[in-house]
């Protein structure tokens, strides 16, 4: 005879809070800053770990008409959810042949298309679903990742979205690109990628496009770069309430407010002397006498002890 051993269940040991209410706040603020533009919130991997369906549910309540997924399988789930607007337009960006094109032409997501093979899967399955896609073409303005080069290999792109347009198997909803330093206000590729867009964008144009939707715009571009606002912001972090850099300014500073608190009780408070390396790699050096201190849930500092403090 066998006996199951009840094991007693672990205590919580962490706690993420996460206030919605801060993030419809910051889906005001930031539409606020980009008032000419369309909000789409990215709530790619979780919402960066905020919880996905939440999240879009409270950006969408508060404004946002776009939702941003990296899979095509995080922006199904959204759309098979309860509790989101069915006209709220759902794109995702990170393909892989073989993925579901049809699936997600049935869904009405808008997809991202980088090269020729994208473009060629996704009107096979056009033609096998009988609608059309929603197509984005992504160009590579500089940031050297996903996204379409200048020159010939956009002008190959764009000449068969024309094509497979004019059968009706696809409908170019958008033409879009995404920056490498937009976290570094004068950093020159910003101006080069600006330029490059624009470039590409009126190529496209030329050719006969007519997309509903020109984007570029990540957090810090929404929070610093009007021009780069074009007709969509895809804002990710600074939904969350955090700033894309300290050096462009803090939350505060633009009006955010965090989204996630964690709390935790701790095992242990001690006192360490400066020069004290913490942990594996010793990547932070203690700058003088230092306590970690804790008062309930309220976030855990390290806190340089300095003349008058305890
Ligand atoms: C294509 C794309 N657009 C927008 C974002 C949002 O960027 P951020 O978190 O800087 O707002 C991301 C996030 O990585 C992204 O991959």
């Amino acid at each position: 005879m066998s006996t199951t051993a009840h094991l007693p269940s672990a205590p919580l040991r962490a706690r993420a809070e996460i206030d919605l209410g801060a993030l419809r706040a910051n889906v005001r603020t930031l539409r606020a800053q980009a008032p000419g533009a369309a909000l789409m919130a990215v709530v790619k991997s979780e919402a960066y770990g905020h919880g996905a369906l939440q999240c879009a549910r409270a950006a969408v309540d508060a404004g946002a008409t776009w939702l941003g997924t990296a899979t095509p399988e995080e922006a199904l789930a959204l759309r098979a959810a309860d509790g989101l607007p069915a006209d709220v337009r759902i794109m995702c960006w990170l393909w892989t042949p073989g993925g579901p094109w049809r699936e997600a032409i049935e869904a009405g997501l808008d997809v991202s298309v980088s090269g020729m093979w994208a473009l060629r899967e996704v009107t096979e399955a056009a033609r096998g679903a009988g609608r059309p896609a929603r197509v984005q073409l992504k160009a590579d303005t500089g940031l050297g990742r996903g996204g379409c080069q200048p020159g010939e290999d956009w002008a190959e792109l764009v000449g068969q979205a024309v094509r497979a347009e004019a059968e009706g198997l696809v409908r170019v909803t958008g033409l879009w690109s995404h920056f490498a330093c937009a976290d570094e206000p004068g950093h020159p590729s910003i101006a080069l990628q600006l330029g490059r867009f624009r470039e590409m964008v009126a190529y496209a144009e030329r050719a006969g496009l007519r997309p509903e939707v020109r984007h570029i715009a990540n957090s810090p571009a929404t929070l610093t770069l009007p021009e780069a606002h074009f007709d969509l912001v895809r804002t990710g972090i600074a939904l969350y309430g955090i700033s894309p850099s300290p050096e462009i300014g803090t939350p505060a500073d633009f009006g955010l407010r965090p989204v996630m608190t964690l709390s935790a009780s701790l095992a242990l408070v001690k006192q360490v002397p400066g020069g004290h390396g913490v942990s594996y790699g010793h990547r932070y050096t203690t700058p003088g006498d230092t306590l970690g201190l804790s008062v309930g849930r309220v976030r855990h500092r390290a806190t340089p002890r300095g003349p008058g403090r305890c």
